[in-house]
């Protein structure tokens, strides 16, 4: 091998040579080492190949398959993320919670602390959780709490839909399936969030042969999360715990499966203040509206409070007069309101929280 081929040109050239080929921008020092190492690949591939291979085929190749130094590693975690659509969430979502809302105590002395006091829960032998359920009717909270962690631990947060692993019709789901969780579990300091997980994992007993073996690919993933020690938190979620396969919920699969249910005149206290301070009010009787909402979601308070600051906006749009919100308008709106949690789904819910609550 000519060595002076491999002769980097100026600094300036490797950083825009690698960008061209790749799409990755690296600091000129890092440009130029890469590029050394690249031609060594292009060299190594033309002869393995037996013709010439292009500088952006090997550069490519370099960085996906070969590179290892820690630039080239961060690229291509960087890469991946945005691949994956991972996002950043703010700490404030976490903040806005009331500490009295369960799960979050449980969630911040079971999952938080374990995973960001890592000395502490290894000198302990207590063994930071790597995948959770979360349960509970619709509304109340469960894809809420999974970006307060992620805001919280500030990791990544990346949330896969369903829908995404459908693209190639529902023979590949589970390949797409496994490839994504073969990518996720290289990642580092992720929260990788599955929404209606009912969706992918049904029990295989009422499933069809296609969702029988999504449910299969399943149960081989999810220990292998385990097997890996970067920070990947695995947070499925699903409103129909029943419908679950029952070897998913079996110890040692899930470390944890947590309900999410009503709010409690504390946890409504900090979500009705929550949405009041972002109107134009008088004065509001705040107890008064804690006693009327107790069926009330979340999710229920948010829409009820759209409607409220609409009427309140189009009012003030006709008048040009000071609008403000008072204690009766909402005392109406909530009479005509119908909320979403019923006696039935309440009682279903506690059967449920009984049955299959791992905490
Ligand atoms: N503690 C909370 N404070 C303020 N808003 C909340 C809170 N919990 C949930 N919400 C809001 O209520 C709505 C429904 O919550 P969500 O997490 O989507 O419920 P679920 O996933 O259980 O169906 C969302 O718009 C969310 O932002
Ligand atoms: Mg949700």
């Amino acid at each position: 091998m000519d060595n002076k081929i491999f002769d980097p040109p100026k600094p300036e050239a490797c950083v825009s040579k690698i960008f061209e080929a790749s799409g990755a921008k690296f600091d000129t020092d890092v440009a130029t080492n890469l590029w050394k190492k690249i031609m060594r690949h292009k060299w190594i591939l033309s002869e393995r190949l037996n013709r010439d291979v292009g500088f952006r085929i090997a550069c490519n190749d370099f960085l996906e398959n070969i590179g290892t130094d820690e630039e080239v590693t961060t690229h291509n975690q960087e890469k991946l993320l945005v691949q994956m659509g991972a996002r950043t969430i703010s700490r404030d979502i976490w903040d806005t919670i009331s500490d009295t809302q369960p799960p979050k105590q449980l969630i911040q002395k079971k999952i938080i602390l374990p995973l960001i006091e890592g000395d502490l829960s290894q000198k302990h032998g207590v063994i930071p959780p790597k995948n959770i359920i979360f349960f509970g009717p619709p509304g109340t909270g469960k894809t809420h709490f999974v970006k307060a962690m992620a805001g919280r631990l500030a990791w990544w947060y990346v949330e896969i839909v369903p829908s995404i692993l459908m693209i190639d019709g529902v023979d590949k789901i589970g390949m797409h399936l496994r490839e994504l969780m073969e990518k996720a579990r290289n990642l580092d300091e992720v929260v990788l969030f599955i929404d209606e997980f009912e969706e992918l994992a049904g029990s295989r007993d009422t499933a069809n042969r296609v969702d029988r073996s999504i449910t299969n690919e399943f149960l081989k993933q999810v220990p292998l999360m385990k097997s890996h020690t970067n920070k990947v938190l695995l947070v499925c979620a699903t409103n129909y715990i029943r419908q679950l396969d029952a070897a998913l919920l079996r110890p040692g699969r899930f470390d944890y499966v947590i309900p999410v249910g009503s709010l409690d005149d504390d946890g409504r206290r900090t979500v009705l203040s929550y949405y009041l301070s972002k109107m134009n009010t008088e004065v509001i009787d705040l107890d008064l509206l804690i006693t009327l909402t107790t069926k009330f979601t979340p999710a229920d308070i948010e829409y009820l409070f759209q409607n409220v600051a609409q009427q309140a906006f189009e009012k003030e749009c006709e008048s040009r007069i000071n609008f403000p919100v008072t204690t009766s308008i909402i005392v109406d709106a909530i009479n005509l309101f119908k909320p979403s949690l019923t006696e039935t789904m309440d009682e279903e819910f506690r059967k449920d929280v009984a049955t299959y609550s791992r905490i």
